[in-house]
Order: C-alpha cells, then sequence, then structure tokens
C-alpha cells in the first residue's frame, strides 16, 4: 500500500514492538543488572487508550504485527484489556508477547481469550540455582508452570527465549532442547548482545551460532537449515531441524546481523518511537498526542533517512543492508540504549532513568 511505513532503505517497518511498562521482576545480568532503577513516573506512561489509538495509527501505515513487551508486560495491571483493545483491530493479525513468564501460569487463560495470538517466554536455565545467580529470582518454578500453563491453555507456536552465556548455560543447549520438545515448544538460542549499560558484556561471553551449531551437532549428528516456506523471511531466528525432525532457533545478532530484512520498530512505555531498536534517538508521540495535536506521529518518510540508519546493532557494528556502516564504530555508544531504552550513562543506576527492559 502506499502509504505503508517504509525506511530510507525502502525496508517496510511491518512489525511495532509495544513496551507497556519499564518494569521487570528479574535482574537478568545481561539486561538490568543492578538492584534498584529509577522507573518513569506513572503519568508519563501511555495509557491502554494511548497505546490502542497509537497500534490503531500504525497498522493504518502497514503495520500489521504487534509484540508486547516490557520489562516485564504483565507487571501492567490488566493487560488482557490492552489486549482485546488491540486485537480488536482487523489489520493487526499477528498479535504476540514476550514474558520472562513469572506471571504468566495465572494470566495465560485471560491473555489467550483476549485474543493474543502468540507467546514467547525467556528460559535461560532449566536450573534454578543458576537463575538465582543470574536473575536474581528463586522463583524458575514459576516460570515453567507458566510455559505449562501457556501449552495447555493452547498458544500455538510457544516459544522460548535462551540467551546463552559462555560459562552461564552453554552446557545446557541440549537439556534445553528436550524440554521444547516435551512442552511443544521451540527454543531460539540468541547470542549474548552488549546492550551497554552496566552489563558488562564482553566478547568472549558470546558464543556465535557456529559453535551452537557445533555442539549440538556432535549430540544429535547432522542438523539442517529449515527454509521458510512462505513463512516469516523477516524474521530474526534462523530454524535449523534435528534428524528426528524437531525445530530450534538461533538468533545470530552478533556473529550475522538481519539488518536488511529488519521490519521493526519499537514504542517505548513513554511514548518514544525508535525506528531501530539501537536508534540513539526516538520520537516522542505521547506529548503530541496529550496536547491534541493531530495523529501525533510523524511521517516516517521525514525522519527515517537520519533515524533508522542501521540495525542488527548488538554488535555495535553495521550489518548488511546497512548505509551507514561505520557510524557507531565511530561513535560509541550512544546515551541512550535504544534497544533497552535504557539511559546507558551515568552508570549510576539510581539516576538512570529507565525506560523499559530487554523485553523488547
Ligand atoms: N543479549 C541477547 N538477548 C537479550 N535479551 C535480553 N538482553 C539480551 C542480551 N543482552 C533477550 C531476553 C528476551 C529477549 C526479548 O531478549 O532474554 O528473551
Ligand atoms: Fe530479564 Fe526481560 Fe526483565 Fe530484562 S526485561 S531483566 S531480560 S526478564
Amino acid at each position: 500500500m502506499s502509504d505503508a511505513i517504509n525506511d530510507a532503505l525502502q525496508r517496510p517497518l511491518a512489525s511495532l514492538r509495544l513496551s507497556v511498562t519499564d518494569r521487570c521482576n528479574l535482574r537478568c545480568r545481561y539486561c538490568m543488572p543492578e538492584d534498584e532503577y529509577v522507573w518513569l513516573p506513572r503519568t508519563s506512561i501511555l495509557t491502554f487508550e494511548e497505546m490502542e489509538r497509537l497500534t490503531g495509527v500504525f497498522a493504518g501505515l502497514g503495520v500489521h504485527k504487534v509484540r508486547l513487551t516490557g520489562g516485564e508486560p504483565l507487571l501492567r495491571h490488566d493487560l488482557p484489556t490492552l489486549v482485546a483493545m488491540i486485537a480488536h483491530n482487523p489489520r493487526i493479525r499477528d498479535l504476540a508477547m514476550t514474558t520472562n513468564g513469572l506471571l504468566l501460569a495465572k494470566h495465560a487463560a485471560a491473555l489467550r481469550a483476549a485474543g493474543l495470538q502468540r507467546l514467547t517466554v525467556s528460559l535461560d536455565t532449566l536450573r534454578p540455582e543458576r537463575m538465582l545467580a543470574f536473575a536474581k529470582s528463586a522463583r524458575h518454578a514459576d516460570v515453567l508452570e507458566g510455559v505449562a500453563a501457556a501449552r495447555d491453555t493452547g498458544f500455538a507456536n510457544l516459544k522460548l527465549n535462551t540467551v546463552v552465556i559462555r560459562g552461564f548455560n552453554d552446557d545446557e543447549l541440549a537439556d534445553l532442547i528436550e524440554f521444547g520438545r516435551r512442552h511443544d515448544a521451540e527454543v531460539r538460542f540468541i547470542e549474548y548482545m552488549d546492550v551497554g549499560g552496566a552489563t558488562r558484556w564482553s566478547m568472549d561471553q558470546v558464543v556465535s551460532q557456529r559453535e551452537m551449531l557445533e555442539v549440538l551437532a556432535r549430540r544429535y549428528g547432522p542438523i539442517e537449515p529449515v527454509h521458510p516456506i512462505g513463512g516469516d523471511d523477516r524474521a530474526p531466528a534462523e530454524r535449523f531441524r534435528l534428524a528426528d525432525g524437531t525445530t530450534f532457533g538461533i538468533i545470530a545478532s552478533v556473529t550475522a546481523p538481519f539488518c536488511r530484512t529488519c521490519d521493526r520498530s519499537r514504542i517505548t512505555a513513554d511514548g518514544t518511537w525508535f525506528l531501530c531498536l539501537y536508534a540513539a534517538r526516538g520520537i516522542d508521540l505521547r506529548n503530541p498526542r496529550r496536547l491534541g495535536r493531530g495523529a501525533g506521529v510523524p511521517h516516517p518518510g521525514n525522519v527515517a533517512g537520519s533515524q533508522r540508519p542501521r540495525g542488527g546493532a548488538a554488535t555495535r557494528r553495521s550489518g548488511p543492508g546497512c548505509p551507514v556502516p561505520d557510524r557507531f564504530a565511530a561513535r560509541r555508544p550512544p546515551p541512550r540504549d535504544a534497544y533497552t531504552g535504557r539511559v546507558t550513562s551515568p552508570p549510576d543506576p539510581l539516576s538512570t532513568l529507565w525506560r523499559g527492559g530487554m523485553h523488547p
């Protein structure tokens, strides 16, 4: 359609991630490693009505996939109501959510009844003691219960996200595949990305896609790539199949950035629109709306060239399809981490304005 959102590279922005809260009840070391953060004041968080209106405007511009994210989205009170409001829009053909699963058992049925179509649950480890050490939570059983509830509620294409970190969970790849198989869920292993802030990322902690495949091939024998048949070739995960038919995905954002096919933009909980997950600057969509000036969404044609120069940004390198190859090499890191939405400096977390965690 002629008014679809395209960026300067003619990449359609068909997929919108909507952060419904900046808060989280976990403290994953790779995302929110500090004990305390200063959260956004409640008054600056978008209301459900504002989110519904914004997604409506974006749907009119060609967005047909919406993913609810956080922080942890289930910390937002009465989330099924928002789900129903968005699901009501016939242009939104795919409505999904990424969650850490802690509160999922309680809400899975209501979410499904409200029209949520797909769920991704983060599950980095099957060992409770590792979760305690890594995410400061003793509630591993709640996550497992959440996964089971999602499956029992009938969510199709249930996915499990595992960030693979050397020395933390890189010995659990096969166990996680087995777990996924038992729960009708497809595991997606994610290369550990540098999201800035206090996360102390280093390249030696990254387990590359290649290494993951080698480890799994030693255990399972030959692994073949699954090519999307009429499927979503914009999905960041490459999918693979074991000899017994079990499939899994790998998101190789560090060693194989997928900028060329990226179709995502995101709105933070306070209504800032980022055209690239790693863009240094976002566009405030909330205040024009609250002030009642028009639809409040600047047409991307006016901004995309300057605001959406790259993707696959976890590498802080450009990827294929990025028009400004050395932008971040020359000028890193940006003051606000647009993937998490977090201001990454100054490092003191209490002086950090948090705009949403990684469940992007
Ligand atoms: N590197 C890779 N993946 C990350 N996630 C959060 N932080 C990072 C990181 N530094 C993952 C979460 C979640 C998904 C949305 O992003 O585990 O599953
Ligand atoms: Fe962990 Fe997701 Fe919370 Fe970040 S937002 S701390 S990745 S559960």
